[in-house]
């Protein structure tokens, strides 16, 4: 969890890990990242920002079907956090707050990195993912030189030949590191000076801790209880990187759970909080065996947490968090009633003790979770599993695809459209994403839609005109049944279930 303080210097960088190695596979891992890449803006999952005016870098828009996976990613942990568990509200607070609460929570103090600049290009890295990716040639026992071939410095990726060598050539010559706040400023009104400066929220969280006293004396609620929270969070991150892994914008789901003040209600709620989030990661399609749970030690631990454990996603370009649940204790709530001067305590009628709870925070990144459902899903065919070699098929769990269905009918006359339009008319009423296609071989339809992980794919034909039935042909079984017009919703319903 890359919580503030400490955490963000111990974060392990996105290209560490397995990044200079040699063998075949990570070159396999390599590729598969470009074709995922390549995929995503060939079928309008993900496009590079402001493109028409070259890029912006490291900022990505989301396409149709990338849009409508992120809104499943969010729908799926909305419903099992907030409509799924009886303590647990919503909340929706503003991405500019007042400056104070920054002031509060230790950011505008704290939130940095350690920026080094070479004097010669003036490029710019993070001074830990510099000193990490040395280690790891250390480790290695692996010699990078630009100037000799015989050395390893051609498996080093672009991104690391930069961190390395100034212009290709010689190693940098850094200044000493200085703290960067990683929090984007901007001015509120016409003028523009320290009196109207403010910042752009680096983490959700914080939004959640400024209402607490608000959903206390509003709602029902009594700790055990959670706030859940998704939407846009902003770093000014130093060095962004692999792809949608890390970028300066991106999209944040957490929940403050407030729990009795004391360790051992913390750590149960802790334990608690580290199966659920596995179980949700399960519930986007994620393979277990790609995940793991890695607990910081003391010295990793910012100074108020007893307790914090990093998900991670074995990625292509190495192991990385992919979420977090820390035991924030009351750190943040007893900061906030410092600096406000606002009593925050929760008061309990029935042992008549007034307290400020013990937080738990289970926090997960939208587009990381995005990318590990890409990775995990992204197959490419031997040729022996009846595809052509190479056929792509993305294996989404249904849950997750942005179309589950897809409508073909044969032809586009003699009346097959009419019951295509019909069948999809009526699943998009029942809320089931849809597509619609009428042009094309079907074999060709099938693989348009295998490549972006349509689950299943209904077929009209002129047997529907005698009988009223269809086909419906599974993606990964590649098998078709015959099934009755009027119901393929049911159907459909029943298999997404
Ligand atoms: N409130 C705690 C907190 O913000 P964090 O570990 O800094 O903790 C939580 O962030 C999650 O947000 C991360 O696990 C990651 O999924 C996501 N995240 C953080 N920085 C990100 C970035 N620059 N790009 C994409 N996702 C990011």
């Amino acid at each position: 969890m890359e919580d503030i303080m400490t955490e963000k210097l111990n974060e392990r960088p996105s290209f560490a890990s397995s990044s200079v190695k040699t063998t075949d596979d990570k070159k396999a891992m390599d590729g598969k990242m470009e074709k995922i890449f390549s995929l995503c803006k060939r079928r309008g999952f993900v496009y590079p920002a402001s493109e028409i005016y070259g890029g912006f870098a490291n900022a990505f828009d989301f396409g149709p079907l990338g849009s409508q996976i992120k809104k499943n990613i969010k729908d799926i942990w909305w419903n099992k956090f907030v409509i799924g568990e009886e303590n647990i509200v919503g909340l929706d607070s503003a991405i500019i707050q007042n400056p104070k609460a920054w002031e509060a929570s230790g950011h505008l103090s704290s939130f940095s990195d350690p920026l080094i600049e070479c004097k010669v290009c003036h490029k710019r890295f993070r001074e830990d993912h510099v000193a990490e990716l040395k280690s790891e040639i250390r480790n290695h026992k692996s010699e990078t030189n630009p100037n000799d071939k015989n050395s390893n410095y051609q498996n080093l990726s672009q991104e690391q030949k930069e961190m390395l060598y100034c212009k290709g050539k010689e190693p940098h010559d850094f200044t000493a590191a200085k703290n960067f706040n990683l929090m984007f400023k901007t001015f509120i009104g016409v003028t523009e000076d320290s009196t109207s400066t403010a910042y752009l929220r680096p983490e959700t969280a914080q939004g959640i801790f400024l209402n607490f006293k608000n959903i206390i004396q509003s709602n029902r609620v009594k700790p055990p209880f959670g706030v859940a929270q998704v939407g846009k969070a902003f770093r000014n991150e130093i060095t962004p990187g692999n792809f949608i892994f890390r970028t300066r914008e991106f999209e944040q789901m957490e929940i403050e759970f407030f729990v009795e003040a004391n360790k051992e209600e913390s750590s149960k709620w802790y334990e608690y909080w580290i199966k659920k989030v596995r179980e949700y990661y399960r519930d986007l399609g994620i393979k277990d065996e790609n995940l793991t749970i890695r607990e910081h030690d003391k010295a990793e631990l910012s100074h108020y947490s007893c307790g914090t454990s990093d998900v991670e996603y074995d990625f292509p370009f190495g192991i990385s968090e992919l979420g977090g649940i820390a035991q924030r204790t009351d750190f943040d709530l007893s900061q906030h009633e410092k600096v406000s001067g606002i009593d925050l305590k929760y008061f309990d009628e029935a042992s008549g003790k007034k307290y400020l709870p013990f937080v738990v925070e289970p926090s997960l990144g939208v587009e990381r979770a995005m990318l590990a459902v890409l990775c995990d899903a992204y197959d490419e065919s031997d040729g022996k599993d009846g595809r052509a070699e190479g056929e792509i098929t993305l294996r989404l769990t249904p849950k997750i695809a942005p179309v589950k269905v897809a409508v073909f009918p044969l032809v586009k006359k003699e009346g097959l459209p009419e019951i295509g339009h019909k069948i999809s008319k009526e699943l998009r009423e029942n809320g089931i994403e849809t597509f619609y296609d009428e042009s094309g071989s079907v074999g060709r339809r099938y693989r348009r839609q295998d490549e972006i992980g349509t689950p299943w794919c209904i077929t009209v034909d002129f047997d529907s005109l005698k009988d009223q039935t269809v086909t419906i042909r599974d993606r990964d079984s590649m098998k078709q049944e015959r099934i009755g017009v009027a119901d393929v919703t049911k159907c459909v319903l029943d298999k997404i279930k």
